[in-house]
């Protein structure tokens, strides 16, 4: 890659990988990303980030092209998630007078990551500088932004903050700063995708973040994704995209209460409209709605499950367990905001009925509040099953009420 100095002494040295298509298993990155890593040559080197470790070749030659490698004194990491903590076992044993500067928990997750006993660390606390030279950093810790690991380095001298995965975006163009991309409505796509799959969790963290930001004089933000952003480029339009985008106060009461379901004979799918008007008799304001989950868009669903105060989800039991358009909405819980939401569930079954359990025993795993042990109703509900459904509709109203409060 090309040399490319930033400012004076402030040089890119990542990697562009713009064919990827998926991230982290679950991201879809329809821009491809880069994996942004910095070098500040002063008196003293430091190099921001590492790179993914299948670039480790080209990214050691970015950084060979512009210091040799014995002088540099400090790989700072911000996070240490592999897309930027990948290459540092490869790197330290090319950079023997470095020192890897993190958080508490980053260093213990490097060892754990590295299992490399010989790496020489320093650890740094909220407000620590090191001083390159002309230029110094400050460390300003930044939890959860996006894990219990991450900090942000700023260089004032620069007015530069190094913010790892914060305001990032998977985007990949051959321009390096934001003024110079060509795609911008492309680029507003990819970065907002990237905060609803990675930040949308941590609003209350991002609101801190943007905070801690909003106390220093920066022009540049060198982001680990997608272009640098400047004050004259789309910075702005970062910033206040998370601002706006994380400064939502969740629903105290139910819009709407959303009950999924999936029913092969039409069982499942009687037990739901029984649910939907039990629930609307004991109160109009829950706005009881029953959704046939392979009828409906996911995204909207997935939506109305996680925005919902509390929701029911049914499934008939086949081959002993649920059903996948069931498990596929489940796995988009948002588990983070959703501790102790309260869950129904319910569904027909023949003679072993799985489905339910297994669908209680997830939720209660990922810490949300699922009612009792499940509404397990055999094959055809009729009317004799009329005062458990009631039941349990207000039960489930019951548990909604507390968690309101
Ligand atoms: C292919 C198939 C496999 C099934 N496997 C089971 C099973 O393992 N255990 C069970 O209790 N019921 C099983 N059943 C019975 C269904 O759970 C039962 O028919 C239920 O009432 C279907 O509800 P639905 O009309 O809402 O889909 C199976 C049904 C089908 C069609
Ligand atoms: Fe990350
Ligand atoms: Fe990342």
């Amino acid at each position: 890659m090309k040399k490319y100095e930033l400012k004076p002494g402030l040089f890119y040295v990542g990697i562009k990988n713009p064919t990827l298509r998926t991230f982290d298993i679950v991201m879809r990155t329809d821009y491809g990303t880069t994996y942004n890593s910095y070098l500040i040559k002063d008196e003293k080197n430091a190099l921001i980030e590492t790179a993914h470790h299948s670039f480790f070749d080209s990214y050691i030659e970015s950084v060979q092209e512009i210091v040799d490698l014995n002088t540099i004194d400090y790989i700072i990491l911000n996070h240490t998630e592999p897309d930027h903590s990948g290459s540092l076992n490869n790197l330290v044993k090319l950079c023997p007078h470095a020192t890897v500067v993190c958080t508490t928990p980053a260093s213990i997750y490097l060892k754990a990551i590295t299992n490399n006993s010989a790496i020489k660390f320093q650890i740094a606390k909220n407000g620590d500088t090191i001083s390159l030279g002309r230029n110094s950093l400050q460390f300003i810790l930044a939890p959860f932004l996006h894990w219990p690991d991450t900090m942000f380095t700023y260089c004032s001298e620069m007015s530069t903050v190094f913010t790892c995965d914060f305001l990032g975006a998977h985007y990949c163009e051959d321009a390096i700063v934001d003024s110079k991309i060509h795609y911008v409505n492309k680029y507003k796509h990819g970065f907002l995708n990237y905060y609803n799959d990675i930040f949308s969790p941590f609003k209350k963290h991002v609101l801190e973040g943007l905070k801690k930001l909003s106390g220093l004089p920066f022009d540049m933000a060198c982001v680990s994704h997608g272009p640098v952003l400047t004050s004259s480029g789309l910075l702005n339009y970062a910033m206040d995209s998370y601002y706006a985008l994380s400064n939502t106060v969740m629903p105290q009461t139910p819009k709407i209460t959303p009950v999924f379901y999936c029913s092969a004979y039409g069982f499942t799918r009687k037990i739901a409209d029984a649910i939907v008007k039990e629930i609307n008799k004991i109160s109009s304001d829950y706005n009881c709605q029953s959704y046939d989950i392979i009828e409906h868009d996911m995204n909207m669903l997935i939506k109305l499950m996680n925005e919902s105060v509390g929701f029911l989800i049914g499934s008939p039991t086949i081959n002993r367990d649920t059903v996948p358009p069931v498990l596929s909405l489940l796995s988009h819980i948002d588990a983070i905001n959703s501790a102790k939401k309260p869950v129904g569930v319910f569904g027909s079954y023949g003679w072993s009925g799985e489905a339910i359990p297994t669908i209680v025993a997830r939720l209660s795993s990922i810490k949300l509040n699922p009612i009792n042990s499940g509404l397990k109703i055999n094959f055809n509900p009729s009317i004799s099953d009329d005062d458990q459904i009631k039941a349990y509709a207000k039960d489930f109203t019951d548990a909604i009420a507390s968690y309101a409060k």
